[in-house]
């Protein structure tokens, strides 16, 4: 078991990627945003004993706007070797076992059942496939469960990849790679899915389409309807295929020239 604290902080969507910069900068163990009236919600994992003034100085010193709500204590089974059952989860009928890190990716979150739903109407089978943002790994556990042939997948944060890696011994799910960055996924891909905030994906569009094989495919999730416009000029070259949308949550199913 481990302890962590759970920052709760609640701002407007303009601020987002400059909350989640300065929360990955202090570092934030795990972080999901959730619309929440008009407004977003944030909940931001740290080890307990993390020093919370100096980052509450930051973020106040830099979104000022933003209100912080408070601050949980919890203990969980540390992600990587967790006790306990794992979780099954039913994605696009196929069942997929998780073991919980926490706030990495549990298949309850819109913006990943929507980038199940773009992966599923099209045939995965032997295609080269990049999870950017794999987090417990579970649209890389999917895309091996749908016949892909070969799947890389990247996490940023050393207790996700923990955690994935993890999940894909409980799954069987053989032939994936774990790589920390982008920049490690050598070669280039048939089909990418990044499931990250905007922000990210805006700034890492130019790196993900150099890693897109002519004519490839590319499935964005974790966009907010407002920042809809911003996201498809950063993938300006690709043509938009297919578009959903749960709640505030967009996904978008691209092609490359
Ligand atoms: C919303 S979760 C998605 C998890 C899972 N793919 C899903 O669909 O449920 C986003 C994940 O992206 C990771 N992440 C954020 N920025 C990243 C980056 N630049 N490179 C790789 N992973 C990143 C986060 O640590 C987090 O685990």
């Amino acid at each position: 078991m481990r302890d962590y604290c759970i920052v709760r902080l609640n701002l407007t969507s303009d601020l987002e990627g400059e909350v989640r910069s300065q929360l990955y900068r202090h570092p934030c163990l795990g972080l999901e945003f959730s619309p929440e009236a008009g407004r977003l919600a944030a909940r931001a994992y740290f080890d307990a004993d993390y020093p919370l003034a100096e980052l509450r100085r930051d973020l106040e010193r830099h979104a000022p706007a933003l209100r912080w709500e408070g601050e949980t204590r919890i203990r969980l089974p540390a992600s990587g070797h967790s006790a306990g059952e794992p979780v099954r989860v039913a994605l696009l009928g196929r069942e997929i076992l998780l073991r919980g890190g926490p706030a990495f990716g549990s298949g309850a979150h819109p913006t990943t059942r929507l980038a199940a739903a773009l992966l599923g109407e099209i045939d995965l089978r032997g295609v080269s496939f990049l999870d950017l943002g794999a987090g417990t790994g579970i649209l890389s556990i999917l895309a091996r469960k749908l016949g892909a042939a070969a799947v890389t997948a990247v996490e940023i944060l050393p207790e996700a990849r923990e955690n994935a890696a993890e999940n894909f011994r409980l799954n069987g799910a053989g032939g994936i790679t774990l790589a920390a960055e982008l920049g490690e996924a050598e070669g280039s891909y048939d089909l990418i899915v990044a499931n990250i905030l905007s922000p990210t994906l805006i700034a890492l569009g130019d790196a993900i389409l150099a890693r897109l094989k002519p004519g490839g495919r590319i499935v964005l999730s974790g966009i907010l309807s407002g920042e809809l416009a911003e996201v498809l000029r950063a993938f300006r070259p690709c043509a938009l295929e297919r578009r959903l949308e749960e709640a505030e949550w967009r996904a978008l199913r691209l092609r490359g020239r």
